[in-house]
């Protein structure tokens, strides 16, 4: 894998899985492809990346990358994840959440514990990591804030995986932060919970973000 320009397939080209292309086109990753479905109206989001991202069959786009960032509805997520075929030894960054609503968003993850480990025990071999499931499409897009970026923690079992996504993180101008151990990508899902209740429900709107705060 080339470490400086891997290459980077996004299966799901909605809200979040274009913001990304976006992010990552924007900060000079040149080998990114969208994983699609056969039928998906992929048109508008190519558009916007002026040709700078191409898309193909998300089995096909899967097969060519090193680094696959999973961005579907959340009940779809493990399905769409054993469509793309073997995917072993490749990285696979769950930004899904697990939720349904009831007057504000809940939690409501799998049997595994959370999308992250059921991902993980459905795909055994692949470097499931969690991350970019805890802002709104706005900063998946643009991390900025004045002077600060936004934090993308990341949960996960696998070191070097972590940190080749760290890398690409950082190179995309967030900063990356280990969130440790896939178990705790169950606390990630909860950080998003409490992300809608704060933008949606609690009046701050979608332009914020979860910062760790640090003396140094
Ligand atoms: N929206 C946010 O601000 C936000 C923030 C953080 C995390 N998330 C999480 O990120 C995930 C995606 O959210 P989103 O807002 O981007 O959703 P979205 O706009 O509805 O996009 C979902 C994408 O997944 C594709 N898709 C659906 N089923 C699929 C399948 N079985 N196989 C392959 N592709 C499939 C859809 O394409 P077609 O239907 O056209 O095939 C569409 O491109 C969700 O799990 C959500 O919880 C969202």
């Amino acid at each position: 894998m080339s470490t400086h320009d891997p290459a980077i397939a996004i299966v799901g080209p909605g809200n979040v899985g274009s913001a990304i292309a976006r992010r990552l086109v924007a900060a000079g990753f040149s080998r990114v492809t969208f994983g699609v479905r056969a039928g998906s109206k992929i048109a508008e989001a190519l558009a916007e990346l002026d040709g700078k991202v191409s898309a193909s069959l998300a089995p096909e786009a899967a097969a060519g990358a090193d680094i696959i960032f999973l961005a579907v509805p959340g009940t779809a997520a493990v399905a769409a994840a054993q469509a793309l075929g073997d995917l072993r030894g490749k990285i696979v960054v769950d930004c899904n959440n697990p939720l349904t609503w009831n007057q504000g968003p809940v939690w409501a993850p799998p049997p595994e514990g959370s999308i992250t480990a059921a991902l993980q025990a459905a795909l055994p071999g692949v470097r499931v990591l969690k991350a970019f499931n805890t802002f709104g499409a706005e900063f998946h897009a643009d991390p900025s804030l004045g002077d600060t970026v936004a934090d993308v923690p990341i949960a996960g079992d696998d070191a070097d995986a972590k940190a080749t996504l760290s890398a690409l993180i950082q190179r995309a101008g967030f900063r990356p932060l280990d969130a440790g151990p896939l178990r705790n990508a169950a606390a990630l899902e909860n950080m998003a919970v409490l992300w809608i209740h704060l933008a949606l429900v609690g009046g701050q709107g979608r332009d914020v973000a979860f910062k760790l705060l640090s003396r140094g």
